[in-house]
């Protein structure tokens, strides 16, 4: 990330003007995201603090997020200056796992920074400028202004006669020089923070990436042999088992039929029995594969009709405007199935709560209960299932579940849109 503008002895006196309006304005908007900064710092600090004392896990997302929207209107203004800024990975996971990714440090770094130091250029730039044009004005002002309040236009020498007063224009001469030949400058000052904090970490290289893209394509297709041989299974176990059942009663009854006309309709009826139940088999089996309710209602409506069947009373929160592609529907889906299960089975909950949620580009899943919390992947197959298959799509997972209680289930998937 690097630029630079030419500023050197060469350029023509009207190009350095230009240069150095160019810098006010630019410098000008760098301290407006500066007091931004500023004002965020004592709400990040109380953000810190509440979530020190176990009470602000909730503050800690939406605080990242308007960090990351003030960093990024940073990086704009510094593309718009013709500098190179990439993006860092953008943080994901628990509040834990993002307030301690690197990238989120930096941009806290350029925070207190910015708010800070950036504010104090911006403001001695068009402070020059202010005194420039006051200052030049002195004279005339010091003629008409009435005598009880020459004291207010006073700039930086109190003035106390007439000839005092023409001091006013050399001190404008002074300032606009500085004006002149320092906004360019300034201007570079206040964007050397931005330049050095809110790129990618130094010697971040892709091998960690492309490792952990190895490693979930390898998740991926294990899923995806996994779930054929649970299809498989099912189908062995469940429908091909009593279809070859019908097919050993209807040749009974056929036996049956010359010598016990009765007894041969009492098999057919139990043999039509085992048709319904292979049938019922087979609708189960398509239906994990794809449910059908998310075909019809959308994820939204299989969302609610999920919790609906909860056993615990639950709310949901659903702001997802568009479709999501059919595997991350069906995975988030089968999140929220799973750990509404897992709240009616294990959580002894009073409420739980669902929020799904389409942001950046993510698709963000939150199940939460205020039960007995203790849950743990290690204990069964359910957890874990919602990590691999989360993991298969290059998404996030966690659990968070102190003894105690509360339990959250949360999983971010990356939604391609
Ligand atoms: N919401 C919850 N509240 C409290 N404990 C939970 C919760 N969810 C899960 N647990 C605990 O974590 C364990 C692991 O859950 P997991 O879903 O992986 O397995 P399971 O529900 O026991 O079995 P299955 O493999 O059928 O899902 C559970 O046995 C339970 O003790
Ligand atoms: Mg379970």
């Amino acid at each position: 990330m690097d630029s630079e503008q030419a500023t050197g002895p060469g350029r023509s006196l009207r190009g350095r003007l230009r240069d150095a309006v160019h810098s006010t304005g630019y410098t000008a908007y760098g301290a407006g995201i500066g007091l931004l900064a500023a004002a965020s710092l004592p709400f990040g600090i109380v953000v810190a603090v509440l979530w020190f004392l176990r009470v602000g896990r909730r503050l800690v997302l939406p605080s990242l997020a308007w960090l990351r929207w003030l960093s990024d209107l940073e990086r704009e203004r510094l593309r718009r200056l013709g500098y190179v800024v990439d993006e860092p990975l953008s943080p994901s996971g628990s509040p834990e796992e993002q307030a301690a990714d690197p990238a989120t440090r930096r941009e806290l770094g350029w925070l207190v920074i910015h708010g800070t130091f950036g504010v104090f250029l911006g403001a001695v730039v068009v402070q020059l400028l202010l005194i420039t044009v006051h200052d030049l004005a002195y004279p005339l002002w010091w003629q008409y202004v009435g005598v009880g309040e020459q004291e207010l236009l006073n700039g930086l020498l109190p003035a106390s006669s007439d000839s005092r007063a023409l001091l006013g224009p050399l001190i404008a001469v002074i300032a606009f020089a500085l004006w002149f030949v320092g906004a360019p400058r300034l201007l570079r000052w206040q964007a050397e923070p931005g330049l050095r904090l809110l790129g990618p970490p130094p010697g971040t290289d892709l091998s960690a990436r492309v490792a952990q893209l190895t490693a979930t394509r390898a998740a991926a297709l294990d899923a995806h042999t996994v779930e054929l041989r649970r299809i498989e299974r099912a189908l062995h176990d469940g429908a091909q088992n009593r279809v070859v059942g019908v097919a050993v009663l209807i040749g009974a009854a056929r036996r049956e039929v010359p010598r016990d006309p009765v007894r041969a309709e009492e098999i057919l009826a139990r043999a039509q029995d085992t048709t319904e139940d292979a049938l019922a088999e087979l609708r189960a089996v398509v239906r994990s594969i794809l449910p059908p309710v998310l075909e019809n209602r959308g994820l939204a409506g299989a969302v609610n009709a999920l919790a609906a069947d909860c056993a615990v009373p639950c709310t949901v929160t659903i702001d997802v405007p568009v479709r999501c592609p059919a595997s991350v529907e069906a995975t988030a889906y089968f999140v929220v199935a799973e750990a509404l299960t897992n709240v009616s089975k294990h959580s002894r909950a009073d409420r739980a709560e669902v929020e799904v949620r389409l942001d950046a580009g993510r698709l963000h899943v939150r199940v939460s209960d205020d039960g007995r919390g203790s849950a743990d992947p290690a204990d069964g197959t359910g957890l874990a299932g919602i990590i691999r298959r989360v993991e298969a799509l290059d998404g996030r997972a966690w659990v968070t579940s102190p003894p105690g209680g509360p339990t959250e289930v949360g999983v971010e998937l990356p939604c391609g849109s």
